[in-house]
């Protein structure tokens, strides 16, 4: 196979408009049915395929043959970000028709046209398609990011040097037209902060500068070659924890991440009593805002220090985060979003500097938040489909992000469905008696065997259960014989026949039947003691059945059964951190081989590390608005039955 010249053939106007006509009679510009051509299949997605790689995407139809590539980890030579400038984007369509563009016919020889090349950015797949990828010219650089995702570096952050001619009488253009049209591929506007330094640093830099374009907008000029210093900061701005990862925007790779407690834990642990904090205290959003605020210019201060990094030198700034958490930072009145009908301000935010969060880096770096599909179903779980290519992976997968709030989301690459299942606060250690935030002093693993095995974070005293230790207990404690199917402790003899050696564990405290896990010592009043309560596996008993009830349910409205489901990711910092075995044990997965039950980590600080790194992943995220179906829960008749039906744990 011959690649074209690498430099194409550059045609007058008058003989592209001429040659296009002749495209048009020949059937190259509005295809024939009888062309070399693979329909779609109805599925609403059409398929391309790459070569020599032999990878496979199925996307909306309309999506660039660049952004089918480019989703699917294949490098398209490119210098223009896929603006349709630097026809450097050449590709072989080999089955499948795409019909000549303009620029196309700019870009190669009517020989090279008929043969099926064309400009990958601006080749639109109708049907399936069959690509031959030419090797790079211009290596992109990509970046392993999500749930092994490859990402293609396309921020939109870039950085150009150029050299540029001091002015002369003959040549008094000014400052930024010297600059760029020095940049002639980008149709740059520049910002007041750019302009205000420009006349200095052109000067004292003998006019060697780089330029720094976010978006197309210059919004700084420096002296000399700064090109290897580009920086962003991706944040997943969660309602109990805020992480922040520093990028080197030039290789992907992480410099630092830090986390810490979201500073508005004093007006409530979950996003309704801070909604409601709001309704009842008129200062509560400025000041909720001010402590989002005050988290995220923290977190950005200590990445920044750690990874030897100016914040001037971060252009720009990711965010992902729930709807309440999305309007909180930005000062929007989260109430609407607390009571029925449950109405979001808007999906998709506003594009806003990195300032108007608090957090100080450089002067003009912007803020990319993501946007949300619903009140409950927000933009940290559109990072998270994103992360996870729930939008691509054609297996059939279901995405469970435990928290008090349960995002759920069922997809097979070509249909995706997304619902929102009020989990309740045991997962957080709320409502449990011995309960606690998965800290140190924590229990989070329990083996139940001749004895009682406790893993503890931080291998310290127990003090408490957090969410992972309470399924576990729970979990063993059904596979033991302690605790039946329907959650209730078995009666003494009973328990002596199921598990002699842990017998004695299940006592009374007050009124109460418990099961105690660790008692500082053998006198100490039990009351002191780490234990479940009766009380503490109903709690659990409904947060799961409320799951189990939301992921049961979108099976049914895909029409699919819990079998057919290839792959279950558990995401979130409490879902990240369960055992997949004792998540079957109690139903809050479908009963599945434990090895396709698998932690998707931290997937929304994944998406906003890639909405960071591509343009194109983040055209993606905002693509997904129109492409996931949102199915509420509460005004299902058939919701009470089926939550019931998940109160028992399966035997
Ligand atoms: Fe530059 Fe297509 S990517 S012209």
């Amino acid at each position: 196979m011959t690649d074209p010249e690498p430099s194409g053939v550059r045609m007058p106007d008058s003989t592209v408009e001429a040659d296009l006509a002749g495209y048009r009679r020949e059937g190259l510009i509005d295809p024939p049915a009888t062309r070399d051509t693979e329909p779609h299949d109805g599925s609403g997605r059409v398929e391309m395929t790459f070569l020599p790689a032999e990878r496979s995407v199925r996307v909306p139809p309309g999506v660039t043959v660049f952004d089918g590539a480019s989703w699917n980890g294949i490098a398209i030579d490119s210098t223009c970000g896929g603006h349709g400038t630097c026809k450097k984007c050449k590709v072989q369509i080999l089955s499948g028709a795409v019909p000549v563009g303009r620029l196309d016919a700019r870009a190669f020889t009517p020989d090279q046209l008929r043969d099926g090349w064309r400009l990958a950015c601006i080749a639109q797949a109708t049907q399936n398609l069959r690509v031959h990828v030419p090797p790079l010219v211009t290596r992109p650089k990509a970046a392993t990011v999500g749930v092994g995702r490859q990402v293609i570096l396309r921020p939109a952050v870039q950085k150009r040097y150029v050299e540029l001619d001091e002015p002369t009488l003959s040549d008094q253009r000014t400052d930024l037209a010297r600059l760029t049209d020095a940049i002639d591929d980008l149709e740059l506007q520049a910002d007041l902060h750019a302009l205000r330094r420009l006349p200095k640093v052109l000067r004292e830099a003998d006019y060697k500068v780089t330029a720094v374009v976010v978006d197309e907008m210059l919004i700084d000029v420096e002296a000399g070659d700064t090109t290897a210093r580009q920086f962003g900061i991706a944040f997943d701005l969660g309602t109990t924890t805020v992480v922040a990862t520093l990028l080197d925007l030039t290789t992907g790779t992480p410099v630092a991440v830090r986390s810490m407690l979201n500073r508005q834990q004093p007006f409530g642990g979950d996003v309704i009593t801070r909604i409601s904090a709001t309704m009842m205290d008129p200062t509560a959003l400025d000041r909720l805002g001010t402590a989002a605020h005050e988290t995220l210019a923290e977190l950005s201060a200590e990445v920044c220090a750690e990874g030897e990094v100016d914040p001037a030198e971060v252009y720009e700034i990711a965010l992902a985060g729930n709807a309440t958490m999305t309007a909180l930072a930005l000062g929007i009145d989260p109430e609407p979003l607390g009571v029925a009908p449950f109405v979001m301000t808007c999906a998709t935010p506003p594009v806003v500097l990195a300032s108007a969060l608090g957090v100080s880096v450089h002067p003009g770096a912007r803020a990319a938040l993501f946007p949300a599909l619903g009140a409950y179903v927000g933009g940290d779980i559109v990072a998270g489909i994103l992360a996870t290519g729930m939008d691509r992976d054609k297996r059939l997968r279901l995405f469970i992000d435990v928290g008090t709030n349960c995002e759920i989301v069922l997809g097979d690459g070509e249909r995706i469905l997304s619902t929102a299942a009020p989990a309740g606060p045991a997962f957080e250690g709320g409502a449990i008696r011995c309960g606690m935030r998965a800290a140190e002093g924590a229990i989070e693993v329990v083996k139940l065997g001749e004895d009682v095995e406790l893993g503890v974070i931080g291998d310290t005293t127990p003090m408490g259960i957090c969410g992972s230790g309470l399924v576990d207990v729970v979990a063993e404690l059904v596979k033991i014989g302690l605790v039946d199917g329907t959650g209730r402790f078995v009666q003494d003899n009973e328990a002596k026949a199921a598990a002699p050696a842990l017998a004695d564990r299940l006592t009374m405290i007050g009124k109460e039947r418990v099961f105690v896990l660790y008692r500082p010592d053998p006198t100490a009043d039990p009351a002191d003691s780490v234990y479940l309560s009766q009380r503490d596996i109903r709690e659990l008993q409904f947060a799961k059945a409320a799951i189990a009830t939301g992921w049961s349910l979108l099976l049914e409205e895909f029409g699919v059964e819990p079998r057919d489901v290839q792959q279950v990711l558990l995401a979130g910092s409490f879902g990240s951190y369960l055992s997949p075995a004792a998540a079957v044990r109690i139903g809050l997965v479908p009963r599945l081989p434990v090895l396709r039950i698998v932690s998707a980590g931290n997937v929304a600080g994944e998406g906003a590390k890639m909405a960071l790194l591509s343009l194109r992943e983040r055209a993606g995220a905002a693509a997904l608005l129109e492409e996931v179906r949102y199915v509420e829960l509460s005004d299902r008749s058939d919701f009470n039955d089926k939550f019931v039906d998940q109160l028992s744990f399966p035997t």
